[in-house]
Parts: C-alpha cells; sequence; structure tokens
C-alpha cells in the first residue's frame, strides 16, 4: 500500500484558502499568511491586506477562519449581543427549572408511611374468633379470618394482649412478657400468625404493658422477697396492714392503690387492679428490662406497639397526698379516680423523655424499606388537648375509641353509626377500629352474676364486659364465634342474626358495606388520608367530593 502524494492534497502544516470565501466577488481574505496558498501569496496580500480593525468588520466570516479573524468578529455588537441574551437567557432558564423542581419536590407530599393510608383494625382475642371451641378467642381464630381484613382492605391489626397471664384484667396484668398464654395458643401459633399477616401485606401492632406487671410476674415475687437485683422494680413503701395508707391516692378501678404485702412488709402501689402492681421506672434496670422485651419482639417482627396506660408510668416520689376535687369532700370517701386531682401519679416530667427513647428503639428497626415500625401511645387526657398533644410525633393520628368504652352504637345510638363511622373514614388523620364497629355492634346487657370484667366487679356500672361480647360473623350458632360448643365467654348479642358479616356483606346498603366504601374512597381519595380536605358540596344531609376518574360518585348518608 502507498501513500502517493495526490497534487490537490493539503499537506500537512499548510492552511489553503476557503472555497466558498474565494467564490465571493469583493470577500477578502485577511493578509495573515497562514491563510494564502503558497506561491500566491505576494501578489494577492496585496490586493487583500487590511490594516485595520476597522476593515475586518466590512469582512464576513468563513468556516475556517483563523482564531484571530474569529476573535475580531465575535467581539462586533451584532455577534456579541445575541450571544450574551442567549447565555443568560440559558443561565435564567436553567436556574428556573432547577428552583421549579425544588419547588414542586418541597410541594410534594411526602408518600405515607402503611400506618398512615390503611385504618387500624383492634382485635380483642378473647373475642374475636374462638378455633378450639372453649369458648375464648384465640390466635388461630385471628389467622383463620385474615381474609376479613383483606376484604375491609385494612392493613394494620392491633391485636390486643395475649401474653402469659392470670387474666385478672384479661391479659393487660403479664405474667410474662416473653411467652404467649395458652388460653391464646402458642409462640409457634404467633409465628405462624405473624408470618402470614405479613404475607399477606398485614401489619401486626401489639400491645405493650409498660406500667405494671402481674403480682405473679417473676420479677415481683423476687422484689417482695428484697432479692438485692430485684428490691426496687416496683414502687414500694413502709406501711403496715391496720394503719391508714400511705397516702390518699386511689387506683383507675377504685379504692387505694397502696396494698400491704405480708411477704414484704411494705405496700406496693398499684393504679389498677391490687393484682396489677405498678413497676419502678425510677430504676434504670427496669428501663433497660422493658427495653428489651420491646427487642425481643421487634426481633420476631412486630410492626409495631400500642403503649398502655403510658401517663402512669411516673410517679411523683414525695408521695404526698393529690389535691381532691372537692376539697370539702371527708378524706374517707375518696375512693375513685375522679375524686382527685392526679397530679402526682400521671404525667409526670421524665415521662415524655422515656416515650422519646421507645421511639428511638422503633426508628432503629425501621431502617429497611417498608419496615417502619409503628407506636401509639393511650391517653385520656380528655379535657387537656395540650397533655394529650405532647404524646404526637406527627399531628395526624387519631385516637381510638377502645375496648374500654361502650360501642358507638350503644353510646351515641344506632343512627349515628354509619355517620361516625363516615367521620372516621374522612377525617384527617389514621382512624382506628374497634372489632365489630364495621358491622354496627352494640353492646351487650350483662347481668351482674355474668360480670367478667374486675373492674365491674369493682363497680358494676364500670364494667367494660359489655363493649367485649364475641365478634358476631354470622348467623350460625354463637353468631360464628365459635361453633363447636356453646360455650361463649361472654353472651353473643341477640341481634346477630341481622347484625353479622355475612348477612351484610350480601347487603350494599349495610353498615358493613359503607364502611369498605368509605375505606376505599379514604385510600383511593389523596385529600382524605392526607389530611386536606377538599368537597364540592357540603350541606346537612350531603357531602360530595370532587369527582374522580372511573370511580362512581358517592353521596352519604343514603339510608341513615
Ligand atoms: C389500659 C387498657 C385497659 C386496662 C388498663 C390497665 O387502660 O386499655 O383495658 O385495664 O390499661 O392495663
Ligand atoms: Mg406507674
Amino acid at each position: 500500500m502507498s501513500f502517493k502524494k495526490e497534487p490537490d492534497a493539503m499537506e500537512l502544516g499548510e492552511c489553503t484558502r476557503n472555497p466558498g470565501y474565494q467564490d465571493e466577488e469583493d470577500g477578502g481574505s485577511v493578509s495573515d499568511s497562514n491563510t494564502a496558498v503558497p506561491g500566491e501569496k505576494e501578489e494577492d496580500s496585496a490586493a487583500v491586506k487590511l490594516d485595520s480593525a476597522e476593515e475586518y468588520t466590512q469582512l464576513k466570516p468563513y468556516a475556517g477562519m483563523p482564531k484571530e479573524v474569529l476573535l475580531l468578529y465575535s467581539s462586533q455588537a451584532r455577534y456579541r449581543v445575541p450571544r450574551e441574551i442567549l447565555f443568560w437567557l440559558t443561565v435564567a432558564c436553567t436556574l428556573t427549572l432547577v428552583g421549579l423542581t425544588i419547588t414542586v419536590i418541597a410541594l410534594s407530599p411526602r408518600c405515607l408511611s402503611w400506618w398512615q393510608v390503611s385504618p387500624v383494625y383492634q382485635v380483642y382475642p378473647r373475642s374475636f374468633k374462638d378455633s378450639d371451641g372453649d369458648g375464648v378467642g384465640d390466635l388461630k381464630g385471628i389467622q383463620e379470618k385474615l381474609d376479613h381484613f383483606e376484604y375491609l382492605n385494612i392493613k394494620s391489626i392491633w391485636i390486643s394482649p395475649f401474653y402469659r397471664s392470670p387474666m385478672k384484667d384479661f391479659g393487660y396484668d403479664v405474667e410474662d412478657f416473653r411467652d404467649i398464654d395458652p388460653l391464646f395458643g402458642t409462640m409457634e401459633d404467633f409465628e405462624e400468625l405473624l408470618a402470614e399477616m405479613h404475607s399477606k401485606g398485614l401489619k401486626l401492632i401489639m400491645d405493650f404493658i409498660p406500667n405494671h406487671t402481674s403480682d405473679r410476674h417473676r420479677w415481683f415475687n423476687l422484689s417482695r422477697t428484697r432479692d438485692p437485683h430485684y428490691k426496687d422494680y416496683y414502687v414500694w413503701t413502709d406501711c403496715n396492714a391496720s394503719a391508714p395508707k400511705p397516702n390518699n391516692w386511689v387506683s383507675v378501678f377504685g379504692n387505694s392503690s397502696w396494698t400491704y404485702d405480708e411477704v414484704r412488709g411494705q405496700c406496693y402501689l398499684h393504679q389498677f387492679l391490687k393484682e396489677q402492681p405498678d413497676l419502678n421506672f425510677r430504676n434504670e434496670h427496669v428501663r433497660k428490662e422493658m427495653t428489651d422485651i420491646i427487642h425481643f419482639w421487634l426481633k420476631k417482627g412486630v410492626d409495631g406497639f400500642r403503649m398502655d396506660a403510658v401517663k402512669h408510668i411516673l410517679e411523683a416520689t414525695h408521695l404526698r397526698d393529690e389535691p381532691q376535687v372537692d376539697p370539702n369532700k371527708p378524706p374517707e370517701s375518696i375512693t375513685t379516680e375522679w375524686d382527685l386531682y392526679h397530679d402526682y401519679t400521671t404525667s409526670q416530667v421524665g415521662l415524655h423523655d422515656l416515650l422519646r427513647e421507645w421511639r428511638a428503639e422503633m426508628d432503629s428497626y425501621s431502617r429497611e424499606p417498608g419496615r417502619y415500625r409503628f407506636m401509639v401511645t393511650e391517653s385520656y387526657d380528655y379535657h387537656e388537648v395540650d397533655k394529650t398533644m405532647m404524646y404526637y410525633g406527627t399531628p395526624l393520628v387519631k385516637e381510638s375509641w377502645n375496648h374500654d368504652r361502650p360501642r358507638i352504637a350503644s353510646s351515641a345510638g344506632q343512627t349515628y353509626v354509619r355517620v361516625i363511622n363516615m367521620l372516621l373514614l374522612t377525617l384527617p388523620g389514621t382512624p382506628t377500629t374497634y372489632y365489630g364497629e364495621e358491622i354496627g355492634m352494640e353492646n351487650i346487657n350483662v347481668t351482674d352474676s355474668q360480670i367478667q370484667d374486675p373492674a365491674g366487679k369493682y363497680n358494676a356500672s364500670a364494667s367494660r364486659d359489655p363493649e367485649r361480647s364475641p365478634m358476631q360473623w354470622s348467623d350460625d350458632l354463637n353468631a360464628g364465634f365459635n361453633n363447636k360448643t356453646n360455650t361463649t365467654w361472654l353472651p353473643v348479642h341477640p341481634d346477630y342474626r341481622t347484625v353479622n358479616v355475612e348477612v351484610q356483606m350480601q347487603d350494599e346498603d349495610s353498615v358493613l358495606s359503607q364502611y369498605s366504601f368509605l375505606n376505599d374512597l379514604r385510600q383511593s381519595h389523596l385529600p382524605l388520608h392526607r389530611g386536606w380536605f377538599c368537597y364540592v358540596h357540603a350541606d346537612a344531609t350531603c357531602l360530595r367530593l370532587p369527582q374522580r376518574a372511573g370511580r362512581t360518585q358517592p353521596s352519604f348518608p343514603h339510608s341513615a
């Protein structure tokens, strides 16, 4: 292969005149030697010689012109001005785009976590579904009914306590925080339930009961025998069996919150039953024990906790009498929680630090995507909104109507069931639904001899049994709660033939159908579950939301 030099070929180190420019009649070249063809250099240079910048401005630019010429052109106003305009326009557009992007990101609502999207459904395990026919609901029973949550489009399930317990307060008196009560099943049953829930995309929230244990808890037995490590695990003070109690503090369930313990020869504090001694959270070992228990369950994979009775966790150490609501009442007649202002037994300084510490524990287990661990606290500061607000990490969690209060149909009236469910599902926040409220179950009547609840045994009118009756699944025996025996731990409500899940699923005007519709609506209408509220029309009978493509427009209430 040869590299024979062609006559026309441009040689390295030489430049050639731009052919386009040569075609121009009065165009010229510049005097730069690089632009001339060798040989023509001398003759042409005289003709095209240009001495001043002014002369250059007469010339038109051409392709391949040398840098020096280009610079002369580029500084001319007709090139410079459009160039600068374009430059600043590009800068302005870029800045606007960046600004717009930041604004859109800043204004866009954050992705909601699982606990904000779905309502929380509270299962009271004794009453939900009894799989083995002993009259009491159990974990396997809950597992049998997971389809109900799929039907309702509910993803978060809070299950009231199923720890090992002597059941003096139906599981809120815990004997072992790391074990399951045989009445509800085994640890294996729990693990199976959790695995199946997770495989169905459901989240499990447990009750956590930090304020007290059962008096049958190992720690209490060691504390009453003054074991050096455990002696301060509970709140003890000197008193004797016959003398007046150390102060006027009363239990939530009535009567003094102090009980004399013969083994130790001192009184211990219990803000609930005497079988529920209060833990001493001023003892660092107690704090550590409770945090370890939280870790135990988080490691098992539970998705969050409902923290029970938190405002009672700390008490004043000075043990002074609490102020009486009616100062004229004789001190010996002070027996109920309503008689005192609870300045020394509730919401003490340090409580929120403790709750924040627990929240931080949840956070440390929330790092994988979709594994946010939820924490909600029970709060009963009805008339003190500021106190209640101190528990909030986010502003949009609604307080639940829980298993200690009458059902909606019985407190507000059957007529209001639909409208209360509607408010619950359409107001901002995360709603909580207590089992049975989705079908409008009513309280049962419990005769004195049928009372099960310890609070009811102190005071029949305070009994919480009426709102804890078995879930009404169908019009079968025992409303389908269990169909193996005739026993149920509390009577089934006699209205179960019409008020039950099976019947209401067939009726598109039922409380259940309305609940499920509203829940779908809440989850598909961003404004509803994000806490914005837009409506097209509202009057005394009708609330109309903006139309969404592809969905039938609801107007409620349509039959209430
Ligand atoms: C909470 C529970 C209630 C229980 C009490 C004592 O208030 O909701 O059911 O009796 O704590 O643990
Ligand atoms: Mg306490």
